[in-house]
């Protein structure tokens, strides 16, 4: 049996196209139920279909051979045990700095409000700057429009919901699109299979 761990969100609704196009489809009926592992077209084929974050978590374990994660999700994770094969070129959006317009980040310490902690404490940190980070769930864009942090460390695409609350993008720390994950024991063991798999996936990009 080879376990696939989708994103669910923004992710899955690009994924899924391509694993149709590789050739494994999961059913409508599959897809619309309360389920939480999913039959696909292949009786040796199941998906499991998690939070962004939790995805890293299953592959790294060897609870899912394979998976798709933003390139955030893996940094913030740490990606230890898994393998990143393919880039998938799908989910594109960058991790930016933002804050209000002509705020002062030249203090000694800044305050700074964001989901991706990891990415934050190394950039900041490899600007030689000293950061509170205060960890959130969603909503960053509010964080300095409240006064809650002086900046914060979120992803960006088209930019509408930083003009949509008055913050501008400052700078990149890196680009962001969704890659193809493998457990590094699964790679060995069922080489032949996911290689396989990986393959199709890349012709169908
Ligand atoms: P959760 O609900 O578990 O906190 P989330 O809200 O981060 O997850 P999504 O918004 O679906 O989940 O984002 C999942 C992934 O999609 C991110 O990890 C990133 O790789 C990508 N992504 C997030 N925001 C954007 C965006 N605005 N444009 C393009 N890709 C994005
Ligand atoms: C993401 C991100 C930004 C927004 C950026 O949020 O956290 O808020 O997309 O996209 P834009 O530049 O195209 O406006 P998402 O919509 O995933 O909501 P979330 O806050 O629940 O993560």
């Amino acid at each position: 049996m080879l376990t696939i761990a989708l994103s669910k969100g923004r992710i899955l609704d690009q994924t899924l196209p391509l694993l149709e196009e590789a050739g494994i489809s999961i059913p409508q009926t599959e897809l619309k139920s309360r389920k939480l592992i999913l039959d696909t077209n292949f009786d040796d084929i199941q998906v499991i279909i998690l939070r962004a974050s939790d995805v890293p978590v299953f592959v790294q374990h060897g609870a899912a051979d394979f998976g798709i994660a933003g390139k955030d999700v893996l940094i913030e994770h740490g990606a230890d045990g898994v393998f990143e094969l393919l880039d998938l070129g799908i989910s594109k959006c960058r991790m930016m700095v933002a804050s209000e317009k002509d705020k002062d980040l030249n203090k000694s310490s800044l305050k700074v409000a964001t989901k991706y902690v990891r990415s934050a404490k190394e950039y900041f940190y490899s600007q030689g700057k000293q950061v509170e980070v205060i960890k959130l769930y969603g909503a960053m864009e509010l964080a300095p429009i409240v006064g809650l942090s002086d900046c914060i460390v979120d992803l960006v695409d088209t930019g509408n919901t930083l003009k949509a609350n008055n913050l501008v993008p400052l700078d990149l720390i890196y680009e962001v699109s969704s890659r193809l994950i493998v457990n590094s024991a699964a790679f060995n063991t069922k080489h032949s299979e996911i290689n396989g798999w990986i393959q199709k996936i890349k012709e169908s990009l």
